[in-house]
């Protein structure tokens, strides 16, 4: 790019930001809802609408894996964990299994954390065929449909593939013996062997008590551009370059890294939080799965979340306006993305903004404890609820058998 245009950018910047700055004095944080199906599906009340049973496992399916390794409660796949906490106490769980919509059967696949605290999916496949093997032995409920009226939490990389990277997750496919059960799960991109359909696609668990705490006041103008932190290479597991978010953080970077109006590096600094809430546009890229963490903080952050993963199936896609509250770029198009950003109408840019500001769209990001209205365990029911009443035929006949239960690599049939 020439100097000249250079100038001009950053003409058309400040003149831009001096005009957000007026909006901001003039109006403060001004707030707007979307009517009509989105905003208003995200109020709805699961209560009434859905009975969940829960089974009772032993605890080495799930609390004595926790007590091992108490990081779980703060990894990004925790909702497995708080999901079953909430189910316990909550008004739509039904201790009577006969008059249940739903079974939930509470096994924390992903609890099994390396020394930095990376959780490896290893042992998820074993463990998981033991616990069905479990209630399907122990109550009749399982093969009356082979769990289509069954769901589980896999907030895994590739959800039920269990291997987070991609070649070996479409290699292994989604676990045999969850086919027919409804999966819910962080993993979303359309047309994708992992992504089954019918799956209810969640946020990643992100702590709310520390985002809470981190919070400015929303009068503080937002003089960040476009802020990213995290890696653009991930040299380690993908040394020749290329694989890791499919190129597209390597894009970011060698087209951005001098760009005035980019502020990304690799450096975590403490303010992250903060940083988020000063700027107007927060990158969003794939890494080695198509969402991050960053999707749910942009959104508490109220920092317009630009989301580059193509064919990406976003959280709660059904109830949350992605298009309206974000903006979409290719991949390809990210060479152009200070072109991309610079002349989205700064109308619209505050539209984005006061969409963001409703407090309905942040508490579908998160898992708070305890849970309140609206909040992302309440999004999950309701797209249960959604669900209901189940198609007579997933019920099967009398001994009729739909699922192998050999199917799957040699290794994952071994006792867990
Ligand atoms: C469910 O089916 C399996 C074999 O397909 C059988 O071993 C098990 O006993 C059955 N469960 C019940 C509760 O009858
Ligand atoms: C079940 O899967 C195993 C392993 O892939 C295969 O050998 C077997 O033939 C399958 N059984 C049926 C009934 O399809």
């Amino acid at each position: 790019m020439s100097n000249s245009s250079w100038g001009f950018l950053l003409l058309v910047f400040s003149a831009f930001f001096l005009n957000l700055d007026a909006f901001e004095l003039r109006k403060g944080q001004k707030t707007e809802r979307i009517s009509g199906s989105a905003g208003d599906v995200l109020e709805d009340d699961p209560v009434g609408r859905l009975k969940v049973f829960v089974y009772e496992l032993p605890s080495k399916y799930n609390k004595k894996i926790l007590q091992k390794d108490p990081r779980c409660l703060n990894h990004m796949f925790a909702a497995e964990i708080y999901m079953h906490r909430f189910l316990l106490s909550s008004p739509v769980r039904t201790l009577n299994p006969e008059e249940a919509d739903w079974f939930y059967t509470p096994v924390y696949t992903t609890c099994d954390l390396t020394p930095n605290g990376l959780p490896l999916p290893f042992k998820s496949p074993r463990m998981m065929r033991s616990a069905i093997q479990l209630i399907s032995s122990n109550w009749p409920y399982w093969n009356r449909t082979e769990g289509a009226d069954h769901f589980f939490i896999v907030p895994h990389d590739f959800g039920a593939c269990f291997h987070y990277q991609e070649e070996k997750a479409i290699e292994r496919g989604i676990l045999p013996l969850l086919q027919r059960a409804t999966l819910v799960q962080t993993f979303g991109q359309k047309n994708h062997v992992c992504l089954k359909d019918g799956s209810i696609t969640v946020p990643p668990y992100a702590p709310p008590q520390k985002m809470q705490s981190h919070l400015i006041p929303p009068s503080i103008p937002r003089s960040i551009f476009v802020y990213f932190r995290g890696l653009f290479y991930d040299v380690g597991n993908d040394p020749e370059g290329g694989y890791y978010a499919r190129g597209a953080r390597a894009a970011v970077w060698e087209n951005f890294k001098d760009n005035p109006l980019f502020d990304i590096s690799t450096e975590h600094p403490t303010t992250y939080y903060e940083d988020m809430q000063r700027a107007v546009f927060c990158l969003c890229p794939l890494g080695w799965a198509p969402w991050s963490p960053r999707l749910v903080e942009a959104v508490i952050f109220g920092c317009i979340p630009v989301i580059i993963a193509d064919d990406i199936v976003l959280p709660f896609a059904d109830a949350i306006p992605w298009e309206d509250i974000g903006v979409y770029v290719d991949e390809k198009d990210v060479p152009n993305l200070d072109t991309i950003l610079t002349s989205i109408p700064t109308e619209v840019i505050l539209r984005k903004q006061r969409l963001l500001a409703n407090p309905s769209m942040k508490q579908a990001m998160l898992f708070p404890h305890p849970a309140q209205p609206g909040d992302a365990f309440h999004q999950i029911l309701n797209g249960l609820a959604r669900k209901l009443p189940h198609d007579k035929s997933v019920y099967l006949r009398k001994g009729e058998k739909v699922l192998n239960w050999t199917a799957g690599p040699l290794a994952d049939l071994k006792p867990w």
